[in-house]
């Protein structure tokens, strides 16, 4: 269990699914799903358009045109016959001319600001020439036990060098002589960490909540950590996703009175274990306790322009952002689909008062500081693993976001965007991680990656969460009423629920029928569309290979046909290490995927290189050139 789990679990009061919702679900008995699920296993998930009718999993799919791989405990990275695989950069690497190689016993913040960062997540390929692209990459957060000599900060020296190691690289990568290679010295390589200075923008910046002793103006903000993953604008820029901030806060007070807003965000005087309030008293939350409302916001960054500051967009509202899939809407109005990742919080989204102009890059600029947060509502009957769901705008003076309910302005409505969704109803879910859209714009894909709490503390299990003590994970989607991303009301199915069928058969916990021996798998989170519409599936779960994940094997990527259902494995990373971040060069003859902590807690891997593991993002060819997957 990583150090966030452990911290959600100790700090985190359960919030509940309100009662109409919890009506809904009680009518969700797991009886009767198990029934479905007995009779017509197939019956869950469906085919890409419409929302409709059930299929079996079809073999064969022409989406696919690779062979499925094995699971597999190697320290090492595998893929299908015909694929290679080498590493484009590892967390140390050195970004800048003179500075230092990667070493295993020093570390400092003046090399780890000019190195690759740690850990990282998602990214995004932002082409330059047809020869030579940017990549914007997340580096989430350290592992201590390499980064620091004594395994966890004894200094502000170390504290400096491990939020040096946090934020986002930018990188320049060219293809020479067939392979994209970095290139040194670029003028637009660049580091961003959790020192970097940026603003806050929207609507709630400036606002008493966000002012500091060390800004009163509420606006200019140190720094982006816990950059999980990501999304990308049509005008250029990158969208960096601040995921579990609260663990960096804490108190020398463990009595310390904490607000019921605090609670909700787990904020608490035990921090994650990163140990940084007690050298640095921005992270202290007795001295500046409204620091940590000034994280856990999507940032937007201009990769092109290494000048340029970045902005913290408040109008996407506050939470454990993993992804920002933005989609513009037949209309041209902007939509950003956003998981909030924590057992029993929401799935939201963005919708914008202004419309995209291709032909005025300017004016897209501020698209995001100006428009409407709504947290989603399911509902299903029947047991079914199917249904309608509602968009609830998050809009101050209505539905309850009021005064007198603790939400003074709209300010205080998208800082405490979890205490919102609950007020106007929204579903509990089982984590939210990344959103997709479908490339044909028609359905949004989201997954949901575990949730051992389901059928405890508040969380009904039903409709879209449809597992007691879920280790697995499923996959949502949606497609919105009338084609319209901007609509209030949508319908949804599981396009699958991961299993165990060999440990679990004939069972809501073997996953869906789509699920087999061969392709079986757990906790997805990371996913993508390619161009042509298949649907990359990354995991961070549970690599022990034993018990419930017996047969599972090491964290892994999958791909599956949308239309048929049919998932097929496809890469196997090393020991102890997540799959996580995902980009293709346009041409889709080269995909860039993350391999995130290999070795995390000491595990036995030597990734990639020998020696200590190293979080590195991998570039993935085929021998003969041609499409990834195809
Ligand atoms: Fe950083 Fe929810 O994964
Ligand atoms: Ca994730
Ligand atoms: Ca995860």
């Amino acid at each position: 269990m990583s150090r966030f789990d452990l911290q959600d679990q100790r700090n985190h009061p359960r919030n509940s699914t309100p009662a109409l919702t919890a009506l809904i679900d009680r009518a969700l008995s797991r009886r009767r799903f198990l029934g479905v699920g007995a009779t017509a296993g197939a019956a869950s998930f469906l085919t890409l358009n419409p929302l409709s009718h059930a299929v079996a999993a079809a073999a064969n799919s022409p989406l696919l045109g690779f062979n499925a791989i094995s699971a597999s405990g190697e320290d090492t990275l595998r893929l299908p016959q015909g694929y290679r695989w080498e590493v484009l950069v590892s967390w140390g690497d050195p970004l800048f001319a003179g500075a230092p190689a990667f070493s295993e016993s020093e570390r400092s913040e003046a090399a780890q600001s000019r190195q690759f960062g740690d850990n990282n997540d998602g990214m995004s390929f932002f082409p330059l020439a047809a020869d030579r692209a940017l990549l914007a990459i997340n580096n989430e957060y350290t592992n201590q036990e390499y980064l620091l000599p004594a395994g966890k900060v004894t200094s502000l020296a170390d504290v400096r060098a491990d939020q040096a190691a946090h934020g986002v690289s930018i990188i320049e990568i060219a293809l020479k002589d067939g392979r994209w290679q970095r290139v040194l010295d670029s003028r637009y390589t660049r580091r961003i960490t959790a020192n970097t200075p940026m603003q806050l923008s929207g609507p709630a910046a400036g606002h008493a909540l966000l002012q500091t002793q060390a800004d009163p103006s509420g606006r200019a903000v140190l720094g982006t950590f816990n950059n999980c993953a990501n999304g990308e604008t049509p005008w250029g820029t990158y969208l960096t996703c601040e995921e579990n901030f609260n663990g960096y806060f804490g108190s020398q007070d463990p009595a310390l009175a904490l607000s019921a807003a605090q609670k909700r965000y787990g904020i608490a005087a035990v921090d994650a274990g990163f140990g940084w309030h007690a050298f640095d008293a921005r992270f202290d939350l007795a001295k500046e306790p409204n620091e940590a409302n000034r994280h856990g916001w999507v940032v937007e960054i201009d990769p092109r322009d290494p000048q340029a500051v970045a902005k913290k967009r408040t109008a996407l509202g506050r939470f454990k952002h993993e992804n920002a899939a933005l989609h513009i809407n037949s209309d041209g109005r902007v939509v950003v689909y956003l998981g909030d990742d924590e057992r029993g919080e929401h799935l939201y989204k963005f919708v914008s008062a202004q419309r995209f102009d291709k032909n005025n890059p300017q004016a897209n600029r501020d698209l995001l500081d100006d428009g409407t947060l709504y947290v989603a509502q399911f509902s299903a009957k029947n047991g079914e693993i199917r249904g309608e769901g509602r968009w609830l705008p998050l809009l101050h003076g209505h539905n309850g976001l009021t005064a007198a309910n603790g939400f003074a302005d709209q300010a205080s409505v998208l800082i405490h965007a979890r205490l919102a969704a609950t007020v106007v109803g929204a579903t509990t879910m089982d984590r939210p991680e990344w959103v997709a859209v479908h490339p044909s714009g028609q359905q949004a894909f989201c997954t949901l990656t575990n949730n051992k709490n389901r059928g405890t503390e508040g969380q009904p299990v039903g409709g879209p969460n449809p597992r007691a003590a879920n280790h697995y994970g499923q996959i949502l989607r949606w497609a919105p009423a009338g084609g319209d991303h901007a609509s209030e009301t949508f319908s949804w199915d599981l396009f699958l629920m991961a299993g165990n069928p060999s440990v679990h058969p004939g069972t809501a916990y073997a996953g869906t029928a789509n699920i087999d021996a061969d392709n079986m798998f757990n906790s997805p989170d990371g996913i993508g569309f390619d161009a042509a519409g298949r649907l990359w599936i990354q995991t961070d779960g549970d690599y022990s290979n034993q018990g419930d994940f017996a047969g599972m094997g090491n964290n892994q990527m999958l791909c599956a046909d949308p239309n048929s259902g049919e998932v097929r494995r496809f890469l196997t990373g090393p020991i102890a290490c997540e799959i996580t971040g995902l980009a293709f060069s346009p041409d889709h003859t080269a995909m860039f995927v993350g391999i995130q902590h290999p070795g995390e807690e000491k595990a036995p891997s030597h990734f990639p290189h020998g020696g200590m593991p190293r979080s590195s993002v991998v570039v993935i060819t085929r021998e003969d050139g041609g499409i990834i997957g195809a």
